[in-house]
Formats: C-alpha cells, structure tokens, sequence
C-alpha cells in the first residue's frame, strides 16, 4: 500500500472519493497521478496479474497485449440505461430507469465490489486542459487496465486538479464487479458479465458502470462521457456532440481547404476515413486527422460551427486494418500501444484478420490457444483494438488541440448498406439532410453485442450515445442549423454496396478520396449537381477517375436507386419514427420530408 498525500482540496471529490470508498471496500485507494514512473508501475502490476503480456520491444516498443473475457468484448447495449427523473426524457430508442431505483440497484452490486482490490481516483479532461470547452471527469475504478488505457485516451493526471480547482467534475464510477475473497487469486480479466449495467444519470451529470472492463463499458470518458452525458449538456447549452470523426482535405493547386465531420456507426469507417491516404493519381489533395471517433461541435461568432476532437487517443478497430487499408493507423499503434484481444505471433509482436494477406503459420489466438491458417475461428476477436496516442498519427492535424476548434464545411453520413443506397448524394438543404441522417441505416457490426449483418436504424450513427430522447436531438439539429449563418452541407455516402456475388462494388478506403473531392468541391461551388428523387448527386464526369477502372455503367450501378424499393422503405421510415411520433417527438419538417420523399420517388417512376 502506498501512503499518499490526497492531491485536491476540491470537498466535493474528496467526499464522494470517501463515500465510494466506504461502499465498495477496497484494500486502499490510489490517486493517478498520471506520471510516466506511475505508468510503469501500473503496467508491471498488469503483468504480474497476467492482464498484459509485454510484446517484443524490438517489434512493438513499449506496448502490450490483452486478452479479455470471452464474455466481455465489446459495448452491451441490452445493459445500456439512460436514468433521467422522466422515461421520456430517455425517450423510446434508449434503456431507461428510474434514478433512484437503478441507483438502489447498484448500491446493492456495489457493497463490498472492491474486496482484494485497489481503488483508482483517475483525474482526466475531454479536451486540451484548461481549455473552456473542455470537460473535467473523474473515473473512479478497481481496473489498473483501464488507467492505462485513460492515460492513452484522455488527458490524465495531476494538472487537471489545478484546472479543477473547487469546480464541477462528471462523477465516472467504474467497477469490473469481481471482488475478491481473502487469499483468493485473481484472474486475468476480473468482470461479471451477468449483472453488467452502463448507467447514465444525465440530470446529475453521474455515470456509473459495472461488471465490464472492455472499451466504451469502461473507459468512461469516451462513450459515456463525450456522448451520452455531453450530448445532453450540448442540448441544454446549444451545440452538439456527436459520433464523428473530423478530417482535414486540403488541394492547394486547387486552393481548395475544408474541414468536414463525418458519421459512420461503430466499426463502419470513421478511423479510415479520418486518416485517408488519397490514391497516388491524387496526391495533390492532403488529408489531416483532427479526431477519429466524437466531435464536438460548437457555432462560433462569426457564425459557422466549429469542431473539437475531444479525445486524446484512437480505440481503433484492428481487423481489417494494414499497411494498404490505413498506413496511418498502422504507424500510429507501432508503439507505446495497448492491443485487446488481437493474436499474438511467436516473435512476440500481434496479429489479425486482414493486417497481411497471408496468416503467419503459427499464432496464439485471442483467447490464449494455438491457432494455425486452418483453425476455423478467427485468430483475432471481430471487435479487437488497438489504444494509441492521436499524436503518434502520421497525418495528425496541426490544430488538432487548437480549443477553437477547425470550421465544419460538411457533414457525411454514412452507413454499412449493401443493396439500394447509392455512392454519394447530397441533401437539398439543412433540414433535408437532418432528416436524411435520421433514417440512417446500418448493418450491425461486431463493436457490439449481438447479431452481426442485421440492418438497423442507426440514426446520426448515434443510436447507442444519444443521451436524451431522440425526436428532441432531431429538433435540437434543427434549432442549431437555423441559427447559423453559414450551414455546412450535408451529404450521405455509402462505401458498402455489394453486389449479386456479394463483392463490395466500390473500392472504397483511399479511393474514398474521389467522392470526398466532389464534396469539397461542392463546399467551394466549384462543381455542379444533378436533381435526383434522393438529393443532388455528381455525374460520372464530376469525378476524377484516373487511376480507378470505373466504367459509366458501374459507377451508375453504384449510384443506381430502385425507386419502388426505396418508396417502400419510406414507409418503412415513417413506421421507425411511429414510437416517437406516440410522444409527439417527430418534428414537423420531418413528416413533410416523408410526403416530399415519397412524391420525388413516386414521379422519377412515371
Ligand atoms: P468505431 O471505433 O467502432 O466507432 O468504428 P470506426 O467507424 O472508427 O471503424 P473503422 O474505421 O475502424 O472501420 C472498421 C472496419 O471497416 C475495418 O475493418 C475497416 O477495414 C473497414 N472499412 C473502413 N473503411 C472502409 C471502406 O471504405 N470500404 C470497406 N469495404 N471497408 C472499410
Ligand atoms: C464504438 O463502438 O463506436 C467504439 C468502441 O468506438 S467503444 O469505445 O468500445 O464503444
Ligand atoms: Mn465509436
């Protein structure tokens, strides 16, 4: 045990640091300091506990591997609860309880959670410290892990007490709920997936978390804070917080420079699209990384919107990623990088799906067994990440800690869809597009629990993180549009379309360039746009094309919209509102974008 000096007089944490403490009796509590000695220490106690494995310093200097529970992988969205005094102010898309009752419930889970374990006070800020748009949490957990991980993640350590001072701070309770009996030994992933809650009290800016350690169930500051809590302080105050990523694009030849946000739903393109490297045919166009995963974005006085990346790391997905699919991310988790749930190859370095074209011929797998290119499981977990400091992006934007934020020139939406969506469209105006960006849909992919490949609704990508009841984040949208003076344009993209032989018909990844150069160009007025019954769309001949074999016909296929399946799925729109519109949350515009929709399709078919 380590004899400490508490390091804030801040009355507030202290006794809330000793009412938690009472509760959940642990052997003693530490306070972060978010040193460099203090990391060392924290990572050495992983390994002994068999949480870490060190990789090979020669390969991956600095780094380490974990491997989780099989029953703990990835965020629970059946255990997700937004708690606010009134059910509808969670709204019908969100979990809900009463804050007393759930809190009631939790206490229960809570007496005695810490046994056998130390109890980390983790300081933290969402956003450069002591920036006024940035946010002081502190996460109070029994998970050395996930200090590690929020040291990554977040600004961590002792100057956020002098930023704090006797201010307010969101209350992060995170416990793995695995106590444990006296001469008990520990496993190496503690958690307790069968009373697993992720509990949001957005009235009295509390989170508390129990039973999981991996990712948004734990690293409170993410998924929790910057999302769910924010977005409903964003409601109350006036700007948004979002599931989106913020890139750069910038063609000097061309004196072209735009800033755009854009949202894909877990494990569908963000972290790819935020650090594109443009095909070579291209290579006048350059792309900067400003964030990966949230935004928040705020009118300035001049009035436009500006974006803060609120993170200081990338939790990226690991399949799929490789030298030709993101270099970037490659070279951002070369070192001092946390791996979950990734394979592990005889020299000590890590594996998966996708990172080469052929599989090393012996790996340990995910789950600590051999595993050979004939084993019939994948050698690394779907939802396997890697945690690497922003900083170490190659492409990483020279404003990306700038507290003004970077001007937003558009917005992307974008989901996973393999039939009926075309490559690219934009919206007519402002409120076309929150309504386009509303019956958003998605396959489900592996970042959560449950089926994979179900299309869902995933509106704003922001399905799982929206704080407050959904109709009133649509009207909210609406109400910051209309204040500003210069709109962003919105846009809807969709990089997945498959086809007969289910092959995905677009190349996607740095080609993606050539859609986002139209998008540009259309922020500049550089470039026209067709009518169609979706929205405006480019021609072939608005899109550089050197370099791609894409012939007229495929890219029509591409953009090509079937308009009887598309009238359905408007009624199919109108249905998925049906929960709000009983609340009478659906927004007025939106209906009549419904009727507009439907006339725009059922004309195109005369
Ligand atoms: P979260 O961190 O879960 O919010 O997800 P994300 O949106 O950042 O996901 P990420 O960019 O890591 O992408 C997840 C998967 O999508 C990876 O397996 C990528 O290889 C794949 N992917 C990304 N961009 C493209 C693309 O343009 N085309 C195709 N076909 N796949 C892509
Ligand atoms: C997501 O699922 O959208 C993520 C990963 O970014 S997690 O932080 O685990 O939620
Ligand atoms: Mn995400």
């Amino acid at each position: 045990m380590i004899k400490q000096a508490i390091p804030t007089k801040n009355k507030q944490v202290i006794d809330w640091v000793n009412e938690v403490a009472a509760l959940t009796e642990p052997d003693y509590v530490y306070w972060c300091d978010g040193s460099e000695e203090e990391n060392m220490a924290i990572c050495a106690k992983l390994e002994r506990a068999g949480t870490f494995i060190k990789l090979n310093p020669k390969k991956r200097p600095n780094s380490y591997l974990a491997r989780s529970n099989p029953k703990d992988v990835a965020r629970v969205e059946s255990r997700t609860f937004i708690c606010s005094q009134k059910q509808i102010d969670a709204g019908p898309t969100n979990n809900w309880a009463p804050p007393k009752k759930m809190k009631a419930t939790l206490k229960k889970l809570m007496k005695g959670c810490m046994h056998g374990r130390a109890m980390y006070v983790i300081p933290f800020s969402m956003g450069p410290l002591g920036s006024k748009i940035a946010q002081i949490g502190i996460e109070i957990t029994d998970s050395p892990y996930v200090v590690a991980n929020m040291r990554i993640m977040t600004r961590m350590g002792k100057a956020v007490w002098k930023v704090l001072g006797n201010g307010n701070f969101v209350k992060c309770l995170h416990s793995v709920g695995a106590p444990l009996k006296k001469g008990e030994k520990d496993v190496p992933w503690p958690c307790n997936p069968e009373n697993t809650y992720i509990t949001h009290f957005p009235e009295t800016r509390e989170i508390i978390s129990f039973g999981s350690g991996y990712g948004g169930n734990a690293l409170l500051g993410k998924k929790c804070l910057a999302l769910r809590i924010a977005s409903t302080m964003a409601h109350e105050d006036g700007w948004l917080a979002e599931h989106m990523l913020i890139v750069g694009l910038e063609n000097k030849k061309q004196k072209l420079k735009a800033y755009v946000a854009a949202a894909f739903p877990s494990a569908c393109g963000k972290t790819n699209m935020a650090m594109l490297i443009p095909p070579k045919e291209m290579k006048d166009w350059k792309v900067s990384t400003v964030g990966d995963d949230i935004a928040w974005i705020k009118p300035g006085q001049d009035g436009r919107l500006y974006a803060i990346n609120p993170e200081a790391g990338f939790f990226g997905v690991a399949p799929g990623t490789s030298v030709k699919t993101n270099k970037n991310a490659m070279e951002s988790c070369r070192r001092n990088t946390i791996f979950t749930n990734v394979a592990l190859t005889d020299d000590g370095d890590v594996w998966w799906e996708g990172m080469t074209d052929k599989a090393p011929e012996h790996l340990i797998d995910w789950q600590g067994h051999d595993w050979t290119p004939r084993s019939s499981t994948p050698a690394a977990h779907p939802n396997s990440r890697f945690t690497a400091p922003a900083a170490q992006c190659p492409t990483i934007d020279k404003n990306w800690e700038n507290p003004a934020g970077v001007p937003i020139s558009a917005f992307v939406f974008g989901g996973r869809l393999a039939s009926n969506t075309p490559l690219v469209y934009q919206a007519f105006d402002w409120t076309h597009g929150v309504f386009l960006a509303s019956t958003m849909g998605s396959e489900k992919t592996a970042a959560a629990e449950g089926k994979t490949g179900e299309i869902r609704r995933d509106p704003f990508a922001m399905l799982p993180f929206c704080g407050y009841n959904m109709g009133d984040y649509w009207t909210h949208w609406l109400k910051v549009g209309a204040r500003l003076r210069e709109k962003p344009l919105i846009f809807r993209v969709n990089w997945f379309r498959k086809d007969d032989q289910g092959k995905f018909m677009w190349p996607g990844f740095g080609d993606n360039m050539r859609v986002l150069e139209w998008i540009v160009r259309r922020t500049a007025g550089q470039v026209n746009a067709i009518q169609t019954a979706l929205g405006m769309s480019p021609r072939y001949e608005d899109l550089t094309w050197t370099g791609l074999k894409m012939t007229q016909q495929q890219f029509q296929a591409l953009m090509d919209v079937d308009a009887q399946k598309a009238l359905e799925d408007v009624g199919a729109q109108s249905e998925s509102f049906e929960p709000l519109r009983q609340e009478d949350k659906i927004p007025i515009e939106f209906e009549a974008e419904l009727v507009l929709l439907a006339e725009r399709l059922k004309r195109s078919m005369a």
